[in-house]
């Protein structure tokens, strides 16, 4: 469905749509990301239940996790033969292994004798040795060695190969997934794989990685990322260089949704302001990261939206790409993608950011993890990535330096959600409202979630 097919269904934001904004732009957004795709799914509510229910919970952990694609590492993280990353959800947990020719196998991570977690840690290995009697493997899961095996003469070791996981990459990202049957991931992302294209996320590199655990259900705070339009009470100093409330939400097939929010123009709700109060708004601190907080100058004539995707041209010229076709609104925007159920990858070229959220351990706790995926210089190696800063229970994400103001944007975010969790726990009439367009991606999500609980 077109934009303009959108806004002849539902009430829209007055004003400027990502179209209009889009229009001006110079050189010209591609047509792919023009097309848009929404899906409406009416006014209806959800129940409060949903975040707060044992049963509930269960139902997901059952018919739901263990049939998704799920984000289990970045390219960075694993780059050399030997490197492995352990990625638990749930209860499960999967040993990711870098093999001799650079690809990946992925294995249940269980030894096959007594059943003890083979690896408690990411990092490297020459085999996969059980620290109980060291059963051992081979890193692409043949069995190397069993002790004392004239005791074991009952197994075959053709049968003692480890379980493997279905293991998929897409823009430096890997997924795994326990369900033979589920659909290939590129299936599962479409239409991401086109729009990633000409983003080359690959070269990108988890620069800062940052979790802590949030008391508040882990689609409570997926959710607080799927909407722009909070910013108006959570975000108020970002409201002069984002177009908050003209964002456009796209959805496409069961797991793919997108919130578009143009950066470089002033919230509708501010109205008019001068070119230069945008500038000053991005560039006092408040902007995606430290370096897109360096200065900007606004030439004669020049939009704030034009000088601030004009510097980030420059950025990536200065790392070497020509970044002379990229649209402003892939330099600039806020492309906040989420795949279903639990990573919202940025697109666009520059320093991106990345989520990814995980039941820690219930209902009632999440484990938040915000990465800043920093673009490689075009002709050096992709760095290793950061080790994740894992906060305490009373620690501020803008205790971290190396991200500079974004961490108080976190702060904000995060200190609404446990008093969501609470205001759901006791809801009197267990009814959750939702905006019909700019909160549909959360309808979308649970709709998902809908069929896979009712298979
Ligand atoms: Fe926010």
């Amino acid at each position: 469905m077109a934009d303009r097919d959108v806004r002849d269904l539902l009430p829209m934001c007055p004003g400027d749509g990502v179209a209009e904004i889009w229009a001006r732009d110079v050189p010209p957004v591609p047509e792919m990301y023009k097309a848009d795709s929404f899906i409406d799914l009416g006014p209806g509510h959800l129940a409060a239940s949903r975040y707060t229910s044992a049963e509930f919970f269960e139902a997901e952990r059952t018919k739901m996790w263990p049939r998704v694609w799920q984000m289990a590492a970045r390219d960075e993280e694993f780059p050399e033969a030997g490197d492995l990353v352990v990625y638990d959800n749930l209860g499960k947990s999967v040993i990711l292994v870098r093999q001799p020719d650079l690809s990946v196998k992925a294995f249940w991570n269980v030894c096959l004798h007594r059943g003890r977690r083979l690896r408690t840690e990411s990092g490297t290995a020459s085999e996969l040795q059980c620290p109980f009697h060291a059963f051992t493997w081979n890193m692409d899961g043949s069995l190397k060695q069993i002790p004392c095996r004239w005791d074991f003469g009952h197994l075959d070791e053709a049968k003692m190969q480890l379980p493997e996981v279905r293991c998929e990459r897409f823009a430096g990202y890997w997924f795994v997934n326990w369900d033979g049957s589920a659909p290939p991931l590129a299936e599962y992302l479409a239409p991401l794989p086109e729009h990633f294209a000409r983003w080359g996320q690959e070269r990108n590199f988890t620069a800062v990685w940052v979790g802590k655990v949030i008391k508040a259900n882990w689609k409570v705070v997926a959710e607080a990322f799927m909407e722009a339009w909070h910013s108006i009470a959570t975000h108020p100093q970002i409201l002069p260089f984002t177009g908050d409330a003209n964002s456009r939400y796209s959805m496409w097939g069961d797991h793919v949704n997108l919130a578009l929010t143009p950066f470089g123009v002033p919230s509708p709700h501010l109205g008019a302001i001068p070119e230069e109060a945008i500038i000053d708004a991005f560039a006092g601190g408040a902007g995606r990261n430290n370096e897109e907080a360096l200065p900007i100058t606004l030439a004669l004539g020049q939009t704030a939206r034009q000088a601030l995707g004009a510097r980030n041209r420059e950025a990536l010229a200065a790392l070497g790409y020509d970044a002379s076709a990229a649209s402003d609104a892939e330099l600039l925007d806020a492309w906040t993608y989420n795949v279903f159920p639990n990573i919202s990858p940025w697109g666009g070229y520059m320093n991106n950011i990345s989520y990814r959220w995980r039941p820690w351990p219930d209902q009632h706790a999440t484990l938040m993890e915000v990465r800043v995926l920093a673009k490689a210089p075009k002709d050096g190696p992709v760095p290793r990535a950061a080790e994740m800063v894992f906060l305490g229970e009373d620690e501020a994400w803008s205790s971290v330096t190396a991200w500079g103001r974004l961490g108080g944007v976190y702060d904000q975010d995060m200190a609404n959600l446990p008093h969501v969790q609470e205001g759901l726990v006791s809801s009197a009439n267990n009814r959750v409202e939702l905006g019909r367009y700019q909160e549909a991606r959360i309808r979308h999500f649970h709709a998902t979630l809908d069929k896979y609980l009712a298979r």
